[in-house]
């Protein structure tokens, strides 16, 4: 913390306390005039007010709570940069290498500590490690028809895709849903499992500089005509006439990448299924003008391959007629 903050933090805690403490003081002054316990003089609708004093007990906690909040505060670290005046460290303070935390650990566990979190670790790896390396043996059809086998891929889809793709796997604005069956990537098993194994990196340009404001409007009506909607013919057919430069990722025919076995992963434009602002002519628009770039994350390291493996069956399930 830099000592700007570190004064920030001071003066706030500070100022807080005694504020509590004041307002503590004031309350315990009778400024009503009227005897404790006694009637204020006022009721309404039979209810009287009554000149309560806050309970003894209570007190006596509130001013032991601020007593111990002050003593906390000055004995130990963590107001702003103060030390504390046992100058207290926690065991894992001041490690800024992986050498020294290392060495922490095999301290550590010379001391007949274990570090817990790595046993857990190992102890989930030593149980369901075998279970993912059967599973990874057998093919991706296989899996996806064995429903014990589906409920852990479940597991593994919300703990590690849910975020992003919905807990439904039904994706939202920018995140494809992926149990249909339109495909930026391609939905068979092996498309699938490269997909997450390597993840994909979306690269739609920005076509603002090559098209200007009057050709964003055309491409925009022509895309949407692409899909059924009702347009500016004019429009549309100067947008035709330039879709060309288009084709390369997205097909002659706008229906995208897969429909013509090309790797970049543009989508179908002709299906009124759409990725972004679900095809309204603004985020089409958009689109067009500062272009997209969709991030889908690499999983082989974080996850390993057999549970890819397991994950790419779920995924494929998702798609096919129940
Ligand atoms: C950080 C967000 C994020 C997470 C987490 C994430 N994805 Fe994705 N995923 C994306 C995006 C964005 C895309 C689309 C990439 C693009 O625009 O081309 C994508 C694309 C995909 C595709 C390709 C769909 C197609 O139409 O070809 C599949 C399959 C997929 N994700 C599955 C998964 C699975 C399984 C997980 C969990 C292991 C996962 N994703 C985790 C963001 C994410
Ligand atoms: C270099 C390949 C490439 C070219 C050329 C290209 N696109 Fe794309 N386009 C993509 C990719 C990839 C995506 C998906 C972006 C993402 O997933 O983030 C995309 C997405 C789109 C989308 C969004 C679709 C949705 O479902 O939301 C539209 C609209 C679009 N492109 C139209 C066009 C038009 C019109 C042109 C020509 C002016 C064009 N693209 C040229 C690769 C391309």
């Amino acid at each position: 913390m830099t000592s700007f903050w570190s004064i920030w933090v001071i003066v706030l805690t500070v100022a807080c306390l005694a504020l509590i403490f004041a307002l503590l003081v004031w309350n315990l002054k009778n400024y009503v005039g009227v005897k404790e316990g006694e009637s204020c003089g006022h009721e309404f609708d039979g209810i009287e007010e009554v000149n309560n004093p806050l309970p003894k007990w209570w007190t006596y906690m509130f001013f032991a709570t601020f007593i111990w909040a002050v003593f906390y505060l000055a004995a130990y670290p963590g107001l702003g940069n103060f030390e504390g005046l046992f100058k207290w460290k926690s065991s894992n303070q001041g490690i800024t290498s992986l050498e020294e935390s290392k060495q922490a650990v095999s301290e550590a566990e010379e001391n007949g500590y274990r570090i817990q979190l790595d046993d857990e670790i190992r102890a989930a790896e030593k149980r369901y490690g075998p279970i993912f390396e059967s599973f990874a043996k057998r093919d991706v059809l296989d899996l996806a028809a064995d429903e014990k086998a589906l409920e852990i891929g479940q597991r593994l889809f919300l703990q590690n895709c849910a975020q992003c793709h919905g807990s439904d796997a039904r994706g939202g604005d920018g995140f494809p849903n992926l149990t249909d069956n339109d495909w930026l990537y391609g939905g068979s098993p092996d498309k699938i499992k490269e997909t997450l194994l390597h993840g994909r990196v979306a690269a739609m340009p920005s076509w603002e500089a090559a098209l200007g404001d009057q050709g964003i409007k055309e491409m925009t009506a022509y895309v949407l005509s692409l899909s059924g909607r009702t347009v500016n013919q004019k429009d549309a057919e100067a947008g035709a006439a330039k879709f060309a430069m288009c084709a390369a990722c997205h097909g002659a025919d706008g229906k995208g990448s897969v429909a013509h076995n090309l790797p970049f992963g543009a989508p179908n434009l002709t299906d009124n299924i759409w990725l972004y602002g679900s095809g309204s002519k603004r985020s089409v628009e958009e689109t067009l003008r500062n272009g997209r770039a969709g991030v889908m994350p690499a999983w082989k390291e974080i996850l390993g391959e057999d549970k890819v493996h397991l994950l790419t069956a779920y995924v494929y399930s998702l798609s096919q007629e129940k």
